[in-house]
C-alpha cells in the first residue's frame, strides 16, 4: 500500500484538489492522508460549494493542521510522497524556509529531509520576486514546482479535461498509475 499525503491550502484551485483526491481514491493500492489548512476551508466553500468534511471523506485518513503529534510529523513514518495542491504563497514561503508552524508545513519539511517526493502546485499571478525566490529555494531543497498550467496540445475541450491533465501530471511525479493524461506520442 502506497501512502500519499495531500496538503490543501487556501489558494485558488479547489476543483483541482477535488479532482486529485478523487483520482487518488480510485487509484489501486494507494492510501491517502489529507491535511486541509484553515484558510483552505473558506476557499473550498467558495469555489467548490463543498464543506471540508465532504473533501476529506475522499481520503483514507485526515488530520487537522494543529495535530503536531500525527504520523506525517515524523520521518520514521514512511510514505511515498506528498503534494500540496493548491499551494498558497504563504505555504510556499513556509516550505521554502522550513517553518513547521502547522502539520502541513511540518509534513512538507519532513518529506524534504527524508528525500521523498514533494510536489508543490503553487497558484498566484503575477508572481513577485519573493514568490519566485521561494519557489527556487523550495526546488533547491528538493521539491518539484508544478504550477497548474495545462498543455493545450492535448486539445482540452472542457474544464474537466484541464483538471485531469494537471492531476495526471501530478500523479506521474508521485509514481501513481493513472489514465488521466493523453500521452504525447510525437507529431
Ligand atoms: C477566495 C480566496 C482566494 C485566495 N487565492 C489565493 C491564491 O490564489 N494564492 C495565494 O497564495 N493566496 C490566496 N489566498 C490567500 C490565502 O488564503 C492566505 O494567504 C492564507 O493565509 C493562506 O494560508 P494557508 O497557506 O495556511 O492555507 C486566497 C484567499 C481567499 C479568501
Amino acid at each position: 500500500m502506497k501512502r500519499i499525503i495531500v496538503g490543501v491550502t487556501g489558494a485558488s484551485g479547489m476543483p483541482l484538489a477535488v479532482t486529485l483526491l478523487r483520482a487518488l481514491a480510485w487509484a489501486q493500492d494507494v492510501e491517502t492522508h489529507v491535511i486541509v489548512s484553515d484558510a483552505a476551508r473558506q476557499v473550498l466553500e467558495l469555489e467548490s460549494g463543498m464543506q471540508v468534511e465532504e473533501l476529506v471523506e475522499m481520503a483514507d485518513v485526515s488530520y487537522a493542521p494543529q495535530e503536531f503529534g500525527a504520523p506525517p510529523a515524523s520521518g520514521s513514518w514512511q510514505h511515498a510522497g506528498m503534494v500540496i495542491c493548491p499551494c498558497s504563497m504563504a505555504t510556499l514561503a513556509a516550505v521554502a524556509h522550513g517553518l513547521g508552524s502547522n502539520l502541513l508545513h511540518r509534513a512538507a519539511d519532513v518529506t524534504l529531509k527524508e528525500r521523498r517526493p514533494l510536489v508543490l502546485v503553487p497558484r498566484e499571478t503575477p508572481l513577485s520576486r519573493v514568490h519566485l525566490r521561494n519557489m527556487l529555494a523550495a526546488e533547491e531543497a528538493g521539491a518539484v514546482i508544478m504550477p497548474p498550467t495545462p498543455g493545450f496540445y492535448a486539445k482540452p475541450a472542457t474544464i474537466d479535461d484541464l483538471l485531469n491533465h494537471i492531476t495526471g501530471r501530478i500523479l506521474d511525479h508521485l509514481g501513481v498509475a493513472h489514465s488521466l493524461v493523453k500521452r504525447w506520442e510525437g507529431l
